[in-house]
């Protein structure tokens, strides 16, 4: 029986009614058999303080940490803020991608995001890969899951549009293609 194939996801909107926070729990419901996305919780993180981190990480980046440590993927939800990456998401990554033992390290890593304008948060994803990029992880290349429009495509918190969630099914599959490759190359 093969091992199930755990992946966090990270959705970088704190707000309640966020467009990326649903897209990411639609991931979690639309998940294939043998694979379960569990959801992070960054609100708690504070603003990175190199200061702070040599006394010790504070618990919710300790936990955060350990999550993507334990994970076999990453999936990160991102919206775009002024063609980029919301702030908060990028503080996380900083938190946790500080030594000993980055967990980003080779880590297969997804990326979707939504955004109410038509090109689905396409700037801000190329930001976020080359974040990746210093951190060594293995981001996929493909499917690209940009969700523009995303005032039409989400109604009450859920995502109701079937090509949407057929790309996101693909990139769930893709990440368990990516899981299952790296896991053999580890035998
Ligand atoms: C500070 C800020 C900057 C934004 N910049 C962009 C942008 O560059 N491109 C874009 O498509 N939307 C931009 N938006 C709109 C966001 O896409 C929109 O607020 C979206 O709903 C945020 O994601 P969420 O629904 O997951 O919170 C911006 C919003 C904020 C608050």
């Amino acid at each position: 029986m093969t091992d199930t194939i755990k992946v966090l996801g990270i959705s970088g909107s704190l707000r309640k009614g966020s467009f990326n926070s649903a897209l990411l729990r639609e991931a979690r419901a639309l998940a294939p058999d043998g694979m379960t996305v569990d959801v992070a919780d960054i609100s708690a993180i504070p603003l990175y303080n190199d200061d702070v981190r040599e006394k010790g990480y504070p618990a919710p980046v300790q936990t955060l940490r350990e999550q993507i440590g334990a994970a076999d993927a990453v999936l990160i939800v991102t919206p775009e803020y002024n063609y980029s990456i919301p702030g908060v998401l990028k503080n996380a990554i900083d938190w946790a991608s500080r030594p000993p033992a980055q967990p980003f390290d080779g880590k297969i890593v997804g990326i979707m995001g939504a955004s109410p304008g038509r090109l689905g948060t396409a700037r801000a994803q190329y930001h976020l890969r080359q974040c990746f990029v210093f951190l060594n992880s293995t981001v996929l290349n493909k499917p690209e899951v940009m969700v523009g429009g995303a005032a039409n495509v989400f109604k009450e918190g859920r995502l109701a549009d079937d090509t949407t969630r057929g790309f996101v099914e693909d990139l769930l599959k893709a990440l368990a293609v990516a899981v299952e490759k790296q896991r053999k190359l580890a035998d």
